[in-house]
């Protein structure tokens, strides 16, 4: 990889990863909520910060995304952004904030790019958002679209399963691709999609796929960064790939914690204060009038 390399660390702009593509080089995008771990993903050198509406699921427990506000998105990016300084900051245009007409839209977007810092959104939808796209780039907000599983539409689907595995649905996937590209959507996430559509789309189309459960043809991956590293409850799907067990070791430190609590142990001495010398506790006492 050439210019793109944590021990390289020019900021990563949209441009930057139509070059990648061109050069064959894989790009890594996470989700991030928050200041802390915006720093760490940053830090660690990932291309892209996805401040993802999977923050419904994953740190408000709403279960789905559906209840995400463009508040919580809002909120959310400005932290990441105060947390990033390399990264391309992508922010998820949450449902109902772009599904009542092109100029309410148009007008939550600039609220994440003028306010939040994001210097991106991703939307969910296929041929049905190609209007929107367009209008979006002509007002100067990159789009990140997504299809494949798009788990706004969970109602609509009844469920979270892998999408375009008959033929007509694979070839309406690839058309949406396509489509996406014409109107001026920069990258486009593939959401549990067949690795063979998926290589098909990446192989088609001159912008970046951005993959999740789509198999490794694709020219960036993403994940959601509390399922890489452990922080969930629940099942995971099969495309995630869990590199630490965070929950256990938060679970190990407050045990830990609390034992030394309840047998004297915390604090010790040099974890607490004492009066100066010139102060004298026992005086202190006798001049109480208790
Ligand atoms: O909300 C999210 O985190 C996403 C990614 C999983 C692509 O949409």
């Amino acid at each position: 990889m050439a210019y793109l390399k944590p021990d390289k660390p020019e900021k990563v702009y949209v441009p930057a990863l139509r070059a990648a593509k061109e050069k064959n080089e894989k790009l890594v995008c996470l989700t991030a909520y928050d200041y802390p771990t915006a720093r760490i993903v940053d830090e660690a050198g990932v291309d892209i910060i996805l401040v993802g509406d999977s923050m419904g699921n994953v740190i408000h427990g709403y279960g789905n995304t559906i209840p995400v506000s463009l508040e919580e998105i809002l909120s959310a990016t400005k932290a990441v952004k105060r947390g990033a300084s390399r990264a391309l900051l992508v922010a998820d245009m949450p449902y109902g904030s772009y599904h009542t007409g092109d100029n309410k839209a148009v007008r939550n977007a600039l609220k994440l790019m003028k306010y939040g810092g994001a210097e991106a959104v991703k939307l969910e939808g296929g041929r049905n958002r190609v209007d929107l796209v367009k209008r979006l780039v002509d007002e100067e907000i990159p789009v990140m679209a997504h299809i494949g599983l798009t788990p706004q539409s969970v109602h609509k689907l009844g469920g979270y399963r892998v999408q375009g595995k008959t033929t007509d649905d694979a070839k309406r996937l690839i058309e949406d691709a396509q489509m996406l590209e014409d109107a001026g959507a920069f990258a486009i996430v593939l959401e549990l999609v067949p690795r063979e559509v998926a290589a098909i789309i990446t192989e088609e189309l001159k912008i970046s796929t951005v993959g999740i459960g789509a198999g490794t043809n694709c020219d960036i991956q993403v994940l959601v960064l509390h399922d890489l590293i452990g922080f969930t409850f629940g099942r995971q799907p099969r495309f995630v790939r869990q590199y630490a067990n965070v929950s256990g070791v938060i679970t190990d430190a407050i045990t830990r914690w609390m034992d030394d609590v309840r047998s004297g142990n915390y604090p010790a001495e040099a974890e607490s204060y004492g009066l100066p010398e010139d102060v004298d506790a026992e005086k202190l006492k006798a001049s109480m009038p208790f």
